[in-house]
């Protein structure tokens, strides 16, 4: 069977066919979905099943694993998956803000491969947005300023106090200066890299410039028309671009349970 790619709207988001994730791809079809990947920013699956080796198998086609720096819901005897759940007895979600993931690290994931594997009867969507679109409609005077700047990414910001054991005395988080602007790898467009969870500074200005400048940029970023939202059956795969796109859980099911696997594959330095 053949692969089958079909693009959900203008600016983000394609859902494939025709690909049996349990199964290691050959390497046609990797560069196949690698280049899909970068043009579309979230591919999506339907009726998968893999069991958390295949599902890491399926990872290590496009780079080795990344271990989350604190995240504590891992899987046990698999310390490249995370366990990404809620039900009754959750205080709160993981990803329930506009974000790219770990993007505090100095070399922040390429992709995030989620499986979900219990859905509730309706809700639990995840919003999905293209931030070479947010980019590119920016105006040129601003895009024009924006290529020389960097940014502050702070893991504590995201993680402080988070997961319950955040606020030891001296514990460190990652925290990186990124180009506000980054330069895909394999597409060579040019896209928007700052998020709410862990964006806290733009170098170059004051603290006021810089706060001023970060609300205006998340609220662009939040464009419906730069969107799309998946809606999550039982065996479903979202496979996003940390790289192109952002996007953004919603908890709109409690108190029902929702409950898949979560694999992150390691990226490069963004660069702009
Ligand atoms: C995440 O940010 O990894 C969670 C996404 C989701 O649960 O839809």
């Amino acid at each position: 069977m053949s692969l089958q790619i079909e693009k959900l709207t203008p600016h983000c988001g394609a859902m494939v066919d025709g690909i049996d994730l349990s199964r290691t791809p050959d390497a046609a079809t990797v560069r196949a979905l690698e280049g899909a990947l970068a043009e579309h920013g979230v591919l999506f699956f339907r009726d998968q099943v893999m069991t958390p080796d295949q599902h890491k198998a399926f990872g290590r086609c496009f780079g080795e694993l990344h271990l989350h720096p604190a995240f504590p819901d891992i899987l046990e005897g698999h310390p490249e998956i995370m366990v990404i759940r809620a039900d009754a007895n959750s205080k709160r979600i993981a990803g329930e803000e506009w974000h790219s993931d770990v993007s505090c690290d100095a070399e922040p994931p390429l992709g995030t491969i989620l499986h979900l594997q219990e859905v509730p009867p309706v809700g639990g969507d995840t919003l999905f947005a293209g931030m070479y679109a947010a980019y590119e409609t920016l105006s040129p005077p601003l895009r024009t300023m924006l290529e020389g700047m960097t940014a502050i990414h702070d893991g504590e910001n995201a993680y402080r106090g988070r997961y319950g054991h955040g606020d030891a005395p001296g514990a460190v988080y990652p925290k990186s200066e990124h180009p506000v602007v980054v330069t895909h790898p394999v597409s060579g467009r040019r896209a928007l890299y700052v998020n709410r969870i862990f964006t806290t500074r733009i170098v170059q200005l004051s603290r006021r410039e810089s706060d001023g400048l970060l609300a205006l940029l998340f609220a662009h970023i939040e464009t419906p028309e730069f969107q799309c939202r998946f809606r999550w059956r039982p065996g479903s795969v979202a496979f996003w671009d940390n790289r192109c796109v952002q996007h953004h859980a919603l908890w709109d099911y409690f108190p029902q349970r929702r409950y898949g696997l979560r694999v992150t594959i390691r990226g490069q330095k963004p660069v702009f």
